[in-house]
């Protein structure tokens, strides 16, 4: 061999072996980044905090929130724990907008783990109703979009709105208090709602800056973390690291959405109107949006964006595990075949998408697994029923063993890796066939909505209970 060849042979190695060596050290860069990230282990695993399992969560109106419940039960479900749930008389929220009691939770969902249906907040009945070391959560959302949503959702229900002619937002502004009535029946909806809802005075003056300023503290005092719905996910993440749950259990589907043509875009000089009519909301949203960000940079930003990409990916293989290709399965109320999937609509003006099932669900499921892309899309007043009959069979079956105070349930252990995200199932109950009479509040119960159909749980539609 020639030296010149030799020579490039040389060469060659040399290349390759500095190609290698700089692969090696850029996957152990890689690697550090992970490292300095929180790991994504899966439970159980020596070292990891159990999964916290106390968990109320104050739900907001038009915010994203109806999607977050249907989080909190399918993970109430999957782990066996206690949702509160209201008694029959209070519809499916805790008699809203009444103060919230405990006489309002139904005897058979007691005590609870998890409570996370409407209510107006008071701390003090809701600290005596959970264990100890509950975690309380919120959720808000941006003033000028929630007040459009709200505008349009409730149009016809909440007088305020229904006296603007032409049920148009701009008429409204153009002078509030000619509509606005603070004392009226659902009054709650047309000024500050989210103040209402956390138990706020929501016709404090502007000028009372020293109420404003108290209430945003208190806020701050009684809720851990307080959800952005702007960023879901980055909330999400949040909370998964708050409550050291898996990434499996914080996977969901939107829920409770307009169609696009139920939504209007808003005039330039408006947002500022709507800030300004709803203060105290606002004063609540840019504090805890800026109180977010704080606590999403302290866990890194990039951390939070490689666990945002996770949660997306994880949440398409499931959807795909779910309902196949054919994605996406969002359909206006009236498209949808099955009526237990229908969502409850608030006006013929107003269109609330849901998801229709595809025919084929059933096909190479075990029920269980069904059962569990089921409740990925079930609204929210059929999921409530369901929950509510299967608590109290389980309530009668085991009420003579339970310890009275349990509030520390066996921890949940999960069997899937994080990464993987298919429907894989364990632990879940299938729901029952056979009527359950709900007792204890005076109202007798009419015979179980729940049917069997083709292997497939059907929950059928509620009668609305309004809002
Ligand atoms: C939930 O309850 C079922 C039936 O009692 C049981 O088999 C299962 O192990 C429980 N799951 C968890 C996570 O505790
Ligand atoms: C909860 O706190 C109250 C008051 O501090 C105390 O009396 C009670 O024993 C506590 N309960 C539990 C289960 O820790
Ligand atoms: C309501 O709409 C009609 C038709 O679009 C219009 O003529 C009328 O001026 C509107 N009224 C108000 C108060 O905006
Ligand atoms: C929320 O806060 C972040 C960080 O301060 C800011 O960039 C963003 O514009 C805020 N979002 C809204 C909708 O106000
Ligand atoms: C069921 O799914 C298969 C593919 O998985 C598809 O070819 C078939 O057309 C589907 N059947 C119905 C009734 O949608």
């Amino acid at each position: 061999m020639s030296q010149k060849k030799i020579f490039l042979v040389f060469v060659a190695i040399s290349t390759v072996s500095l190609l290698l060596h700089q692969g090696v050290n850029f996957r152990w860069t890689m690697e550090a980044f992970h490292m300095g990230c929180p790991t994504l282990r899966s439970h159980p695993s020596p070292g990891l905090k159990p999964k916290h399992t106390n968990v109320a969560f104050l739900k907001t109106h038009k915010t994203a929130s109806t999607t977050m419940q249907n989080l909190l039960f399918r993970f109430a479900e999957w782990n066996n724990l206690t949702v509160a749930l209201p008694i029959q008389s209070c519809g499916h929220q805790f008699c809203y907008p009444r103060p919230f009691s405990s006489r309002f939770v139904h005897p058979h969902t007691m005590p609870p783990n998890i409570i996370t249906n409407h209510m107006h907040f008071t701390k003090g009945e809701l600290q005596r109703l959970m264990p100890n070391n509950t975690i309380y959560i919120t959720i808000m959302r941006e003033p000028g979009s929630m007040f459009e949503s709200l505008f349009g959702y409730y149009n016809q229900y909440c007088q305020s709105f229904r006296r603007v002619p032409n049920g148009s937002l701009e008429a409204f502004f153009q002078d509030p208090w000619r509509y606005y009535r603070p004392d009226e029946k659902d009054s709650m909806y047309a000024r500050n709602t989210v103040t209402f809802d956390l138990g706020g005075d929501k016709d404090r003056p502007p000028k009372d800056k020293v109420y404003a300023k108290a209430f945003v503290a208190e806020v701050e005092r009684v809720f851990s973390l307080v959800m952005i719905a702007e960023y879901f996910d980055e909330s999400l993440v949040l909370l998964r690291h708050l409550l050291s749950w898996d990434l499996d259990d914080i996977l969901y589907v939107k829920l409770n959405m307009r169609t696009s043509s139920s939504k209007r875009s808003l005039t330039p000089d408006l947002p500022e109107k709507i800030r300004s009519w709803n203060h105290l909301d606002t004063r609540l949203y840019d504090h805890f949006n800026a109180s977010l960000w704080r606590q999403l940079s302290a866990l890194g930003l990039a951390c939070v964006a490689r666990e945002v990409r996770l949660l997306r990916h994880a949440q398409e293989k499931l959807m795909r595990s779910c309902f196949g290709e054919r994605l996406p399965l969002v359909r206006s109320a009236a498209q949808i075949k099955n009526k237990d999937l229908r969502p409850w609509q608030p006006s013929g003006k107003v269109d609330i998408v849901g998801y229709d099932l595809p025919i084929n669900l059933s096909q190479g499921f075990s029920s269980s697994a069904q059962d569990r892309c089921l409740k990925l899309i079930i609204p929210e007043v059929q999921y409530t029923r369901v929950l509510l009959r299967t608590q109290s069979m389980r309530y009668r079956r085991g009420s003579h063993i339970r310890p009275p105070q349990q509030t520390h349930p066996q921890q949940p252990v999960r069997t899937t890796l994080p990464r993987h995200s298919q429907v894989v199932v364990h632990h879940s109950q299938p729901l029952p066939l056979a009527p359950a009479r709900e007792s204890g509040t005076g109202s007798t119960s009419t015979p179980s909505p729940v049917t069997q159909a083709q292997g497939r749980v059907i929950p059928v539609a509620p009668k609305n209970s309004g809002i």
